[in-house]
């Protein structure tokens, strides 16, 4: 693919990883192939299942979809957090202990693996008030659906502006959207989400 669309360019994502350069050259094959996997793996079903999931949330709260249409642009940054928190599609990574630590009464030993739900984590109670409800002004705490320290998510800012490109054009264009028929949800215990979301629309 590097080779194809070095020799012919086109509009897409692979072109522009294709052709990049650094210091004047371009990047070897193991780098513009690690690009092509990030973006396929790591930056579609996280990115595709926080869209679907947070039309979904936006349906089934027609209160919130209203007070986003009302300001959407004073509304959109708050709102595209809460619809990853709400969604929070990667739900668990692994870590190993390096040292004894005492976590809520829970004593973790150096060497051993602790799973992070990032699901419960943001649906803590202690940090978010009302975890359950789905508020698109929501400010009182930081999500942390994109991980956190030294290997946070490096598509955090790259997924929030297309979750938030999309529902601006997206609000812009239609005047009515509604669910037409029952969502159906992919089985997953790594990344997942929503596997179809049937809807009816009306354009404006
Ligand atoms: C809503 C969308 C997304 C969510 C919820 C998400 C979530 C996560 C999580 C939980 C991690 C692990 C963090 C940790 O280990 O502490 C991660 C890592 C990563 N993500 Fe994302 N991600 C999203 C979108 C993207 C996009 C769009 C890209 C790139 C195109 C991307 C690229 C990466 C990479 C490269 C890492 C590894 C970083 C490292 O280990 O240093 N992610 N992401």
């Amino acid at each position: 693919m590097t080779a194809a669309r070095r020799a012919n360019p086109t509009d897409d994502v692979a072109s522009v990883i294709a052709n990049a350069t650094v210091d004047g050259a371009e990047l070897p094959d193991h780098e513009t192939n690690g690009y092509y996997i990030i973006i396929a793996t790591a930056g579609h079903d996280t990115t595709s299942s926080s869209t679907s999931g947070g039309l979904l949330a936006l349906l089934e709260h027609p209160e919130e979809l209203e007070r986003l249409r009302q300001d959407v642009d004073g509304l959109m940054p708050t709102a595209v957090d809460e619809m990853i928190r709400w969604v929070t599609p990667v739900r668990q990574f692994m870590r190993t202990a390096t040292e004894d630590y005492v976590l809520a009464d829970q004593k973790i030993a150096a060497g051993e693996s602790v799973v992070l739900w990032y699901p419960s984590a943001n649906r803590d109670e202690s940090v978010f008030s009302n975890p359950d409800q789905f508020q698109v002004d929501r400010s009182d705490a930081k999500q942390l659906a994109f991980g956190f320290g030294g290997h946070v998510c490096l598509g955090q800012h790259l997924a929030r502006m297309e979750i938030s490109a999309l529902f601006k054009e997206l609000l812009k264009r239609v005047d009515h959207i509604e669910l037409a028929g029952e969502p159906q949800y992919m089985q997953s215990t790594f990344v997942g989400g929503l596997k179809s979301l049937p809807i009816r629309y009306k354009m404006k």
